[in-house]
């Protein structure tokens, strides 16, 4: 008998074809809030393996309801929507898609830096609607790249390709982690700096680091009031990085020049949010990921997980490789 796959969004055919033969698919329906329709949650008791996105909540709770789950498959780097402990607990794999998204996410965060630094969004509108009267020598004027600071904060794949195509536009560099990392200073040029000093020398703060119990609220009041009064945030990791109130009040009361934002909390940001009245903050629909090849991919990368964990197989990508140590002892 084939095993039974909960498929947490559809997916295009051809972006899943390893599975047509293999698996019994049972799809959620478009547009699911939190990721589980009445078709899913039925069918949990008789789950191999369930093909998430990250939309979808896998909780200790959820995994209670799947006595027969043998993997998780995330179509995402991420896997923050994932109760990776109680997956481990339960010698389940968790897989993931590192290095797919990498190219994507890194050009939709120079688009994000230069579309805030010459800001694009109020100048588009301003021609649409009618305020183009003329070429004014001191209209619409914005932050120069060259010779101006970026600080990363994270950086692992994504901050590393940041890094490679800002230094193209002359941008100097430093970077935070957690630890240190050499390696990545001899591929970037970046120099390690504190997480204050990043703050309070950047021009511009990148963020590339993973959502997690120590950044949950990385950015927030006390972080932001020492970033340049200048200086523009670029969020395309994850919104709760950020404490969304606090970067109200920094947008609203000048404590930071802008945001450009492809990640928020919550998401989606209801349309209703104060964020949106602000005209130095950018909002895009979490679509760093979002081009042809790269979702492709990351749909194709998932689906050799699945098809692993469900053949027994170590995850070509496991985010949780004490499954295996487990097993072997
Ligand atoms: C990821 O893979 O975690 C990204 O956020 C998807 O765009």
């Amino acid at each position: 008998m084939k095993p039974t796959v909960l498929l947490t969004h559809p997916l295009p055919p051809d972006w899943i074809a390893s599975l047509a033969s293999r698996v019994n698919l049972i799809a959620g329906p478009d547009e699911t809030f939190g990721g589980w329709a009445a078709n899913l949650l039925a069918s949990l008791p008789r789950a191999d393996g369930i093909l998430s996105l990250l939309t979808a909540r896998v909780d200790a709770s959820l995994l209670e309801k799947t006595p027969r789950l043998r993997v998780v498959s995330n179509m995402a780097v991420g896997v923050d929507n994932i109760d990776v402990a109680a997956c481990t607990k339960r010698g389940i794999p968790v897989g993931n898609t590192p290095g797919a998204m990498t190219d994507a996410t890194a050009d939709l965060t120079m688009s994000l830096m230069l579309a805030a630094a010459r800001r694009l969004p109020e100048a588009a509108r301003d021609a649409r609607e009618g305020r183009w009267r003329t070429w004014s020598p001191t209209g619409w004027l914005g932050a120069d790249l060259r010779g101006a600071t970026l600080g990363i904060l994270g950086l692992g794949k994504i901050g590393r390709a940041v890094a490679g195509r800002a230094r193209g536009f002359g941008l100097r560099l430093v970077y935070w982690n957690p630890a240190r990392s050499p390696e990545s200073e001899a591929l970037t040029g970046a120099r390690y700096v504190s997480f204050d000093e990043l703050l309070s020398v950047s021009d511009f703060v990148s963020l590339h680091c993973p959502l997690n119990e120590s950044t949950r609220g990385l950015i927030g009041e006390s972080a932001l009031r020492k970033m340049k009064p200048t200086a523009i945030l670029v969020n395309a990791a994850r919104g709760p990085v950020v404490d969304t109130d606090a970067l109200v009040r920094a947008l609203t009361e000048g404590w930071i020049a802008s945001a450009a934002l492809d990640v928020t909390d919550p998401e989606p940001l209801p349309p209703s949010h104060a964020l949106y009245a602000l005209p130095n903050c950018l909002i895009l629909p979490h679509i760093g990921s979002a081009t042809h090849g790269t979702r492709k991919r990351m749909a194709e990368m998932a689906c050799e997980n699945l098809l692993a964990g469900l053949e027994g197989r170590r995850l070509p990508n496991c985010v949780n490789g004490e499954v295996y140590q487990d097993r072997a002892g």
